[in-house]
C-alpha cells in the first residue's frame, strides 16, 4: 500500500475509521515509522497530549504521546494496558477527532502498558495521572471507542449542536 505519509490529516468523527477496531502492526517497517512520524508532527501542531493512528485514517494498533512529565514524544506500536489501577478520577478530555467538545472523564489514575517502541523492542511502562489517562483514551481509539461513548445524558443534550454540525460538515447529516 502506497502511504502518501506527509498528506495524512487528522480524521474526525463520524469518520468510519474512528468506529473500526484496528488491526495489530505486523512489521514495524520504514513505512510504520514515517506515519509515527507524522503523526507526532500532527499531534504537536495541534497541541495534543495523543494520537492514534485512526486518527490519521489507518485502522493499525499503534498512537503516539507526550503525556509524560518530561513531554518526551513516544510511539506505542500494539499497545495493551495490562494493569489499571489507583482511585478512580475525573478529569475533562478533548478529543482532536472531536474538535470543541470536552466531557468529564471518569478513569483509573494508575497504568501498565506494554508495546512495541519502533525498534520493535518490547517494552512495559508505568504511568499515574495524565500519561495513564492518555494511555486509556488512546487505547479506546484503536478499539473503535471515543470520548462521546461515555457521555451522560446532561453531556448528551450539551453536546448535540456540535455533534450535529461535525456530522453535517461531513456530509452524513440531514
Ligand atoms: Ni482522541
Amino acid at each position: 500500500m502506497a502511504l502518501d505519509v506527509s498528506r495524512r490529516e487528522i480524521v474526525q468523527y463520524p469518520d468510519p475509521v474512528l468506529r473500526t477496531v484496528a488491526r495489530p502492526v505486523d512489521v514495524i517497517d520504514d513505512a510504520v515509522r514515517a506515519v509515527a512520524a507524522r503523526m507526532i508532527e500532527l499531534m504537536h501542531d495541534a497541541d495534543g497530549a495523543g494520537l492514534a493512528a485512526p486518527q490519521v485514517g489507518l485502522s493499525w494498533r499503534m498512537f503516539v504521546t507526550r503525556a509524560s512529565e518530561d513531554h518526551t514524544d513516544r510511539v506505542h506500536v500494539n499497545p495493551d494496558l495490562v494493569d489499571l489501577g489507583g482511585d478512580m478520577d475525573v478529569r475533562p478530555e478533548g478529543c482532536l477527532s472531536l474538535p470543541g467538545i470536552t466531557l468529564d472523564i471518569r478513569r483509573p489514575t494508575n497504568a501498565v502498558l506494554t508495546c512495541l517502541d519502533l525498534d520493535g523492542r518490547s517494552i512495559t511502562l508505568t504511568a499515574t495521572d495524565l500519561e495513564a489517562r492518555v494511555w486509556q483514551h488512546e487505547l479506546d481509539h484503536i478499539n473503535g471507542v471515543l470520548i462521546i461513548d461515555k457521555m451522560t445524558p446532561m453531556d448528551r443534550i450539551a453536546n448535540r449542536r456540535l455533534l450535529k454540525e461535525l456530522e453535517v460538515a461531513a456530509g452524513r447529516g440531514p
